[in-house]
């Protein structure tokens, strides 16, 4: 094959392929497929940013380069060069007439092929299941969420502060913690990054971290992963409704964000943008109390004082077009910081935030508490070990202030922003319970 580079000819990307109409061009990709009419051959090339049909025509190559063309794999790598023009019927609306190949490299008999293939499968080959169309939108679809997160909190004035991923001591309760050896102590993979946020906050008033997060859960479910990522606000001298508030402006702009400029993605996964465009201020809201009366005229034995599971979850989120913020869970359902409502001390000022269609919860969140004794008392109560805690506790000693703060989880909400029915193809490479591999 040819090829040498040409300065004539710059490498393009597909995406970028109308601008360059009418010039001849370079593009480098893989093989998606190709196919044969006697004289002519089309071959189908991805490059990441999209994909472009190139024709060849049997008169205008050397006769072995003609037959290489045949005998490629699905996969091969290829640097191709040719004209570029507009045709209303190709992906992308550009097609290359080809001038020269040269080939990177052949591709062995790739696993993935048109038929269907198990879900076990397919996570088995999540390194090569990642190049096709339905795993790049929902990655593209992914990273805007995540741009969108961040760029609204910037926006709102909150600092990015990273907090740490090893650390002394539980946020979410000892049950599902990660355990590893740091020198001659313990540590463990951080299951959350709020009380560090705390601090933060207490610093530069308004903060919020963007990280992995991992919880050695035991469920099996289409909400549950082992690591997953979680923007987290923290607000000084803000209250629960502050925090309401502000998750609602997100949560509305952030999908409005999705829908502008993801659209040829959301149509690619199938999803139904009508309910999304549903996601309007106000939102449903409603106290824990209530929520438990509706799942009781909905027919569950739920009892109240305890926590929603995912299908009482369901149950609620499935009644309302809009997110539903639940609000004032019982204190003993919630982790140990959180702020107990004044009204009725059984209750904290806590709010989750659940997607609607039957998602579930997407975000937690809470008011947390200020006082020094109150917070000494309760990681007494639960068990945890106070000299772990007692940096978390000077925030109480040194000008402590109300405040209150959120974590939402970048998978869940992707899985119903892309409306799709497991986590499990939400983050490139998922992490659950009983799978580690690739
Ligand atoms: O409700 P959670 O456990 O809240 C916290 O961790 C708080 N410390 C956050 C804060 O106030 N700063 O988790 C928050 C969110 C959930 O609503 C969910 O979206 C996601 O994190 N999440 C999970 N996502 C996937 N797999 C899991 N196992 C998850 N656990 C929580
Ligand atoms: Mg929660």
């Amino acid at each position: 094959m040819t090829g040498a580079p040409d300065a004539a000819s710059p490498w393009v990307r597909i995406c970028e392929g109308r601008a360059h109409v009418g010039s001849v061009v370079e593009v480098r990709g893989w093989l998606d497929h190709h196919r044969s009419s006697g004289k002519v051959q089309f071959l189908v090339l991805r490059d990441g940013s999209g994909t472009m049909q190139c024709v060849a025509v049997r008169s205008d190559l050397p006769a072995e380069e003609w037959d290489a063309l045949g005998a490629l794999t699905q996969e091969s790598s290829l640097i191709v060069r040719g004209s570029l023009r507009a045709d209303a019927r190709a992906p992308g609306g550009v097609e290359m007439g080809l001038q020269s190949v040269s080939v990177v490299s052949v591709a062995e008999a790739y696993p993935i092929t048109p038929k269907e293939h198990g879900t076990d499968f397919l996570m088995d080959h999540r390194h090569l299941w990642l190049r096709s169309s339905r795993q790049h939108a929902i990655l593209k679809i992914r990273a805007e969420l995540i741009g969108a997160l961040r760029d609204f909190m910037d926006a709102e004035g909150f600092l990015l502060v990273d907090s740490p991923i090893f650390t002394p001591s539980a946020c979410e309760g000892t049950s599902t913690l990660f355990e590893t050896e740091y020198f001659d102590e313990k540590a463990y993979l951080s299951q959350s990054g709020q009380l560090y946020q705390e601090a933060a906050a207490l610093a530069f008033g308004r903060t919020y971290c963007f990280g992995p997060t991992f919880r050695a859960e035991k469920s099996k479910t289409r909400r549950h992963l082992i690591e997953f990522w979680m923007m987290e606000p923290e607000w000084a001298f803000a209250t629960l409704e502050d925090v309401i508030s502000l998750e609602e402006r997100l949560l509305v702009s952030v999908v409005g964000r999705i829908l502008e400029r993801r659209a040829e993605e959301l149509k690619i996964v199938g999803r139904d943008t009508t309910a999304l465009e549903r996601v309007q201020a106000p939102f449903a809201r409603m106290h824990y109390s209530e929520a438990v009366e509706r799942l009781h005229a909905a027919g569950s034995p739920f009892e109240w004082g305890g926590d929603f599971g995912a299908p009482d979850e369901t149950t609620l989120s499935e009644q309302f077009s809009t997110p539903l913020f639940v609000t004032n869970y019982p204190a003993a359902v919630k982790a140990f910081y959180m702020e107990p409502d004044p009204a009725d001390a059984r209750l904290s000022l806590s709010c989750d935030c659940l997607a609607p269609e039957g998602y579930g919860e997407i975000i937690g969140g809470g008011q947390r508490m200020a006082s020094l004794e109150l917070l000494t008392r309760r990681i007494e109560e639960q068990g945890l070990p106070q000299e772990a805690f007692e940096w978390y506790k000077d925030l109480r000693r040194y000008g402590s202030v109300p405040h209150a703060g959120f974590g939402i989880g970048v998978e869940r909400t992707l899985a119903w922003i892309a409306g799709l029915d497991h986590v499990r193809e939400t983050i490139p490479f998922p992490r659950m319970l009983n799978r580690l591999k690739p």
